[in-house]
């Protein structure tokens, strides 16, 4: 990738992945991913803000070559650790061995623990407010915890309005030509945006609303951040999309998962959803969870205000991917959702209670469950229709 401009002193040195399966050897990259790093140069000194993944270390190296009016690099501030944004540290000491990596406390013991770096010569410690001076050119360090490490720290210039944001404002998909939003078709990365947030950083909400406490009231023309397109034309809306998601705001719309093996679960899946559309209800997503990844089915179920759940029994408990699904509700402490469940059994009846148990230790509203027993019938249809009316009634956005 050639070095890109952002703003006259900020340039793009970040890489694309294309071949990476699984994010974090979980999470599905059917549209790639990007690990953004970025290089802002001063009148007397320049700084690389994070670097990329290891695999990709040697074309971050190459786009900080193809700087050919930088000489040397001063300073790398490491605003998240996380080895995506930090494998090419190794190889830039190779390079630049007089480099000061700035970080925080937290930062350089990370650094020392993954890269066994332990020159203190190499390092300089920063805590929230510090800045640097670049000559004409200003980095202030903003100390953001669990966004989404606890190391983590967004870079602030003032004098180009840029902040570098860490994972906030990330998001899946590689850069497809731009590197800015102006530049790029933003309907990928936006929906993109909803899954990255609920799979990566959707448990530390209450942390994300406290980082952007912080850096409310900046001047900002650029959110470079470590994933995905620079925002620049879309700041509102992607401030107002992590805003809403860092307080679990939901949108219009219902999530249905359910397991099940022979179909008889899944004909109650398929009553709930075509009762639901009978009743308005248009935005409807349903996940087989035996099927879809784990991924989608947490990225709807976070965005959208109604969640129902079913399952058969399985092995006197809950079918095992219903449950995987159910964990990671419970890890991500999902929070002002409408919520019904269902469950079916051939001779033991114990999904449908451990359903509306488990999903009521959550600050959810329950509008009911339906048990069944082997196959759907007149009566079981009728109590869809009965726990959905109810369903209905208590959403808030219709
Ligand atoms: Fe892309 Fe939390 O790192």
């Amino acid at each position: 990738m050639k070095i890109r401009k952002i703003t006259d002193r900020v340039s793009y040195t970040g890489v694309n992945d294309r071949a990476t399966v699984r994010f974090e050897g979980l999470w599905p990259l059917p549209y790639g991913v990007s690990y953004n790093a970025y290089l802002v140069k001063g009148s007397s000194a320049c700084a690389l803000i994070d670097s990329v993944e290891l695999g990709h270390s040697r074309e971050f190296m190459d786009n900080i070559h193809e700087m050919l009016d930088v000489e040397k690099i001063d300073y790398l501030v490491v605003n998240h650790m996380e080895p995506d944004h930090s494998g090419g540290i190794p190889r830039l000491l190779e390079a630049f061995p007089d480099i000061k990596i700035i970080g925080n406390a937290k930062t350089i013991q990370m650094i020392q623990g993954f890269y066994h770096i332990d020159n203190p010569d190499n390092f300089m410690e920063v805590k929230d407010g510090a800045e640097v001076q670049l000559g004409d050119r200003t980095l202030r360090f903003i100390m953001t915890p669990m966004v989404h490490w606890p190391e983590t720290m967004m870079t602030y210039c003032p004098e180009e309005r840029v902040i570098f944001s860490g994972d906030a404002f990330g998001t899946f998909g590689a850069l497809n030509g731009g590197i800015i939003d102006d530049d790029l078709d933003c309907g990928l990365y936006i929906e993109e945006m909803y899954r990255y947030y609920s799979n990566i950083v959707g448990k530390y909400g209450r942390f994300v609303n406290s980082a952007l406490q912080k850096i409310t009231g900046l001047e900002i023309d650029y959110i470079c951040s470590t994933h995905g397109p620079v925002w620049h034309s879309h700041i509102d809306e992607v401030g107002a999309i992590v805003h809403r998601l860092a307080n679990y705001q939901p949108e219009k719309g219902v999530t249905i998962i359910y397991g099940s093996m022979y179909g008889n679960t899944a004909d109650v899946a398929e009553c709930f959803a075509t009762t639901l559309n009978e009743l308005g209800i248009r935005n409807i997503r349903i996940h087989n969870a035996g099927k879809s990844e784990m991924s989608d089915m947490i990225s709807d179920a976070f965005r959208y205000e109604g969640l129902i759940v079913g399952s058969p029994t399985y092995s006197n408990d809950v079918f095992p991917p219903v449950q995987a699904f159910l964990n990671a509700m419970k890890t991500r402490e999902i929070k002002h959702k409408v919520v019904a469940s269902f469950g079916n059994c051939a001779w033991a009846p114990m999904a449908a209670k451990s359903i509306s148990t488990q999903l009521a230790t959550l600050e959810l509203t329950d509008a009911g469950t339906v048990a069944m027993k082997q196959s759907i019938t007149p009566e079981v249809e009728a109590q869809v229709r009965s726990v959905a009316k109810e369903f209905v009634n208590l959403l808030t956005l219709k």
